[in-house]
């Protein structure tokens, strides 16, 4: 995986896999701790305890297109890569958190991406899940939250043209103004 963006996505689509209905993703940060988390959190099935102790293995997976379950490797070996590392926990019934902490300043850390096309992305091809996502960098935080969006659009629905596009300006405009 190239980028930080791709690996959100990729994570986010097993928790779109699993169900979920509220998807929370959360990138923050902090330039003094050289730290750079990411954290994807769903409400989804969940796996079995023995399940989770595997998943990191590439050749986990509970896809029948292929025999690799690449994604949870591939990112954990991104995360390491800089030093750094992920962790899964899950409960069978309420849902997953995968958390991979980086470290920015090693020479391997992977580009941010293309973080608002992920976003978009996610939002655009799901219009019935819920998104909450929040990225900050030291003090400064932004945070995108589907259901207050939607309330708020009433009766528009959230993936026509115009709304997206607003979405995303407002995403670029942000990752901008925080310098992430
Ligand atoms: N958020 C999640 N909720 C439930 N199961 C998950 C989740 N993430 C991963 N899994 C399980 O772990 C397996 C491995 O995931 P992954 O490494 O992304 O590979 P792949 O998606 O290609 O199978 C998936 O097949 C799925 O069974
Ligand atoms: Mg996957």
């Amino acid at each position: 995986m190239e980028d930080i963006s791709l690996h959100v996505l990729d994570i986010a689509e097993n928790s779109l896999a699993s169900g979920a209905t509220l998807i929370t993703i959360s990138i923050a940060e902090k330039t003094e701790e050289d730290s750079f988390i990411v954290s994807i959190e769903d409400n989804g099935t969940g796996m079995p305890e023995e399940f989770v102790k595997n998943v990191l293995d590439p050749f986990c997976t509970t896809r029948t297109t292929r025999k690799a379950g690449l994604g949870l490797s591939l990112l954990a070996q991104s995360a390491r890569e800089t030093g750094g590392d992920i962790t899964v926990r899950s409960v069978t019934g309420k849902g997953t958190l995968v958390r991979a902490v980086f470290h920015p300043s090693h020479i391997d850390m992977k580009p941010n991406g293309n973080i608002p096309a992920t976003i978009i992305t996610l939002i655009t091809g799901n219009p019935q899940v819920d998104f909450i996502f929040t990225c900050s960098k030291n003090n400064r935080a932004y945070t995108l939250d589907t259901k207050l969006l939607r309330q708020a659009l009433e009766d528009v629905p959230i993936n026509t043209m115009d709304v997206l596009s607003a979405i995303k300006n407002d995403l670029i405009e942000a990752l901008h103004d925080i310098s992430l």
